[in-house]
């Protein structure tokens, strides 16, 4: 399989807020077949889709009731052949959402496995007498009965996600067929959904029961078999010039190398978690103040850990997750903080992944109540935990770590419903009201918006062979307000420097740098670029990000 992931960057479309293209304020692949050409000027190479799949939306998509299909309300499988062949066209790669851990169940094979244990699709889910202690990681246990079969069946996630029984060997081929059915359309590859979940453990032994929600997870991450049936589905894709990327909740360094090198290798890269818990542990529900000290640690550790043996995975917004300048960055010092993040992120050695409105600076939603909130495991989250403290507390919550808050539509202009979709629809959801400050078309026109910064990022790092393959290498891990890594290839070094606080910070050069040279490539303080001898203790201004060159 070749290796073109490696100098690419990813667009993330989760459609449903992305663009509508037919007025019914739901976003859809005419929305996006209008967009091509602005993604392909922001300088990405590839677009994920997140599930457009026919999908009652239990959980927005991932909740698949027919795998070879698009949701009538996204457009059909014609348009998404249009789609995929003008992206192809632009020079753009298309890659799918592949969930196979669980299915909705309002897909077929779950209403018949559901009618009992002798017709074909008995054995396609999990189904026992007698449940476990298992939590489920969005609604409550993770058994639920069902009167008709008279037996419980598994959900890792929501009630409506029974997890499927990859141990059926009938499922697997069912997974090598949606491989096939895509890949015979032309997508290029596959962004698989929780992949480290799909063997479960014989037995389903208890989980530890002080382990809230995750208590199973022992049993059901990293199972006997998940090699063995990653590697089936690779053959698949070996057969095409694909490329597999897994999503790996909780997935440690260790075990991604595992996945993605040695005889067992069944995936090319792996989006790993470390480095979103700089202000959370484990999900964004449990909040913290964010910590650089502890992404720069995580970043490292990735880094450092795959170098030479596996590629890493860029990303710091998607779906699942709050916008990062509400997290790690500043609402007030927006566009400073918005840059800098950029900067902190698209020079790492990796493939980098945006995720829909990251480059114009979206931030996150506030909404008055839980009501409003769509997103199936923020309205668990508000009713399981922390149930004493007050609305606003709880609320408060809810918007710093809902998924929704990432959700909103695109913010295109400053028209009624920012351009996602005509006047007199109503937009699925709630637009953000700073849609007029943020959004698309503004931005365009101003030489210093995040949008434009984005691009030459994205720009310089196709333009440097140091960027895309060079080692990386971190100085100054103590500093607990400036982050500060170089990257080298050959001669030529790139020294990349963020300051992740609102304060004025002194920065010290590294050593290794003192009394060179170096060409300020990139700034996002205005700072003109030349080339100067960098004085080794200056000042950085609230959230400035740096880029120089230098040629040893
Ligand atoms: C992944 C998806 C997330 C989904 C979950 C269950 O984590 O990214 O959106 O809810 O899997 O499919
Ligand atoms: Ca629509």
């Amino acid at each position: 399989m070749s290796d073109w992931y490696k100098k690419m960057s990813f667009y993330q479309i989760w459609i449903r807020s992305f663009a509508d293209g037919n007025g019914d304020g739901i976003g859809d692949l005419w929305g996006v077949y209008d967009k091509l050409d602005y993604i392909r000027d922001l300088g990405v190479d590839g677009i994920w889709f997140s599930p457009i799949y026919p999908s009652p939306n239990a959980d927005f998509g991932y909740d698949i009731s027919d795998y070879k299909n698009i949701h009538p309300d996204y457009g059909d499988l014609e348009q998404f052949q249009k789609v995929l062949d003008r992206a192809h066209e632009l020079g753009l790669k298309v890659i799918m959402d592949l969930v196979i851990n669980h299915t909705s169940d309002e897909h077929p094979w779950f209403q018949e496995s559901r009618k009992g244990r002798d017709n074909p699709y008995s054995d396609y889910y999990i189904w026992r007498d007698k449940p476990n202690n298992w939590d489920s990681l969005f609604e409550g246990n993770a058994w639920e009965y069902d009167s008709l079969r008279g037996q419980y069946y598994l959900h890792i996630f929501a009630k409506k996600q029974p997890d499927l029984n990859m141990d059926n060997p009938a499922v697997r081929s069912e997974v090598e067929s949606i491989l096939r059915f895509w890949l015979d359309m032309g997508v290029d590859g596959f962004r698989e959904d929780v992949i480290n979940f799909i063997s479960k453990k014989e037995g389903f032994p208890n989980g530890l029961p002080f382990l809230p929600a995750v208590n199973g997870l022992p049993y059901y991450k990293d199972g006997p078999h998940i090699y063995e049936y990653n590697r089936q589905f690779r053959k698949v894709c070996e057969q095409y010039d694909c490329f597999q990327i897994g999503e790996g909740p909780m997935t440690t360094l260790q075990s991604a190398l595992k996945y993605l090198s040695g005889p067992q290798k069944c995936l090319d890269m792996m989006f790993s978690f470390d480095h979103m818990m700089a202000d959370c542990f484990y999900t964004e529900y449990m909040h913290r103040p964010f910590s650089l000290t502890k992404f720069k640690k995580a970043i490292s550790k990735w880094q450092y850990g795959l170098s030479g043996k596996a590629w890493n995975s860029l990303y710091l917004e998607n779906h699942d997750h709050p916008r990062i300048i509400s997290r790690y960055g500043s609402e007030v010092f927006w566009r400073e903080s918005g840059t800098m993040l950029a900067t902190a992120y698209l020079f790492l050695q990796g493939t980098p992944f945006i995720y829909q409105g990251q480059e114009i600076g979206m931030t996150n939603i506030r909404l008055g109540r839980i009501e409003h909130y769509a997103d199936v495991s923020s309205r668990t989250n508000f009713n399981r935990y922390h149930l004493k403290d007050s609305m606003a507390k709880r609320l408060h919550r809810i918007h710093v770590s809902s998924r929704d808050s990432a959700r909103t539509p695109m913010q295109w202009d400053d028209s009624p419903h920012a351009g996602f979709t005509v006047p007199e629809a109503t937009p699925w959801f709630y637009v953000n009201r700073n849609y007029k400050r943020i959004n698309v078309k503004m931005q365009q026109g101003d030489e210093k918006s995040i949008l434009n910064y984005y691009k030459k990022c994205l720009q310089m790092r196709k333009n440097s062979r140091t960027l895309l393959i060079g080692d990386y290498i971190e100085h100054l891990p103590n500093d607990k307000f400036v982050f500060t890594y170089e990257r080298v290839w050959q001669d030529i070094h790139y020294l990349i420097i963020c300051s992740f606080t609102r304060a004025m910070v002194p920065f010290r050069l590294p050593d290794k740098f003192e009394g060179r040279h170096g060409q300020l490539v990139l700034s996002n303080a205005g700072h003109s670029h030349g080339k100067e001898k960098i004085r080794s203790v200056g000042f950085l201004k609230p959230y400035e990000a740096r880029v120089y060159r230098f040629r040893f």
